[in-house]
């Protein structure tokens, strides 16, 4: 066997499994656009499982566009805490008020009106309008691309544009026929459950005859990794600061850039661990004491963030607003990663959301 398999035999065999197998998802049940949408935005940031608190607590909040519209940035970051990837949250928002302005609040059943909100790519296109509204569109996510991969044998890096447009090509030849939303949800859906990263259940794989991979031997060497460049690493100094009433100093950054709209510890950039950087922030590390570390990776760079005990009030800095809080209020709060991670090692009692991601 080295020929690709033909459409027709996938879809039928896809399908089959799908109908017989597809996890049980609160959004599957009425595939109505916003709640599709929604899940569909969630479910890149983590696993769909872990998704599901969160999109329950956001459909209680927000059971339509204009709902998120209405609400203020700070509550929806709130609600989002623990999924990671703000960015996506503040689009959504965005996105939210411009189904109100431009369509009266409903999501368009156009894939063109719908791909130019905010945030919305490729994959969120075609995942929502083929799910909620038919369109024979493809939704390809790292899942989908591994069972691809696989099928037909693609040895090249998937990352490029060019093997990434092969790929999205053979989705799209697959999506263009009968229920594209579920085909679509299929082949992710086996990518999530049976074609797994290291270890593929080959023996529950509808297409396991067909997969040239498999023929080959060389399932679990596909899709190609190659190894990432070593990320650079800066320091952060912080400071634990707390007002009279023991609430701790912190400060919302702004929308844009990295960890935008969220809030932090006050913290400067700086070569080393060193706690006279807080100076420039107005406040007085206490340098008898050792500073805290942790470390926080992002795509590109880690953070090694040292935390020192402070005297004072924050000014300045690259903050939007400075605020004292109650450790209570602190888990509805938008906290940023970093902080998250700093605070708990400085020993503050913050809960473990189940399944959190990162941020
Ligand atoms: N991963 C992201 N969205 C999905 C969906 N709709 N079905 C299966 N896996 C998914």
């Amino acid at each position: 066997m080295s020929e690709p398999a033909p459409v027709a035999l996938l879809r039928d065999r896809l399908l089959g499994w799908y109908d017989a197998h597809r996890r049980d998802l609160p959004w599957r049940r009425d595939p109505r656009p916003w709640p599709v949408w929604l899940s569909e935005v969630m479910c890149q940031q983590t696993r769909v499982d872990s998704a599901i608190p969160y999109w329950r607590r956001f459909m209680a909040a927000f059971p339509t566009p204009a709902d998120l519209a209405a609400a203020p940035l700070d509550r929806i970051l709130g609600l989002w805490a623990g999924l990671g990837y703000y960015a996506r949250a503040r689009n959504l928002h965005a996105a939210a008020q411009q189904v109100v302005a431009r369509h009266g609040g409903a999501v368009p059943d156009d894939p063109q009106a719908f791909g130019a909100l905010k945030g919305v790519g490729r994959y969120t296109r075609g995942a929502v309008m083929s799910i909620a509204f038919g369109h024979r569109l493809p939704a390809v996510d790292g899942n989908a691309v591994r069972v691809i991969c696989r099928l037909d044998r693609l040895t090249d890096d998937p990352r490029p544009p060019r093997n990434k447009e092969v790929i999205w090509r053979r989705a799209a030849a697959l999506v263009d026929g009968p229920r594209p939303g579920d085909l679509n949800q299929a082949i992710m859906e086996l990518g999530a459950t049976v074609c797994s990263p290291k270890s593929p259940a080959c023996l529950l794989c509808p297409v396991a005859d067909r997969c040239l991979a498999r023929a080959a031997g060389v399932q679990q060497a596909l899709p190609v990794k190659p190894k990432r460049k070593k990320r650079r690493t800066a320091h952060r100094v912080a400071a634990l600061v707390r007002d009279g009433e023991g609430r701790i100093w912190l400060g919302r950054r702004p929308t844009d850039g990295l960890l935008g709209g969220l809030w932090g510890l006050p913290a400067v950039d700086a070569p080393g661990p060193d706690g006279p950087a807080l100076r420039t922030l107005g406040l007085e590390p206490d340098l008898d004491a050792e500073p805290v570390t942790v470390e926080h990776g992002f795509t590109h760079l880690v953070w090694r963030v040292h935390t020192w005990p402070a005297r004072g009030a924050p000014t300045g800095g690259e903050v939007e607003v400075w605020r004292a809080f109650a450790e209570g209020e602190l888990p509805g709060l938008g906290l940023s990663g970093p902080s998250l991670k700093a605070l708990r090692a400085c020993g503050v009692n913050l809960p473990h959301r189940r399944g959190a991601g990162r941020r």
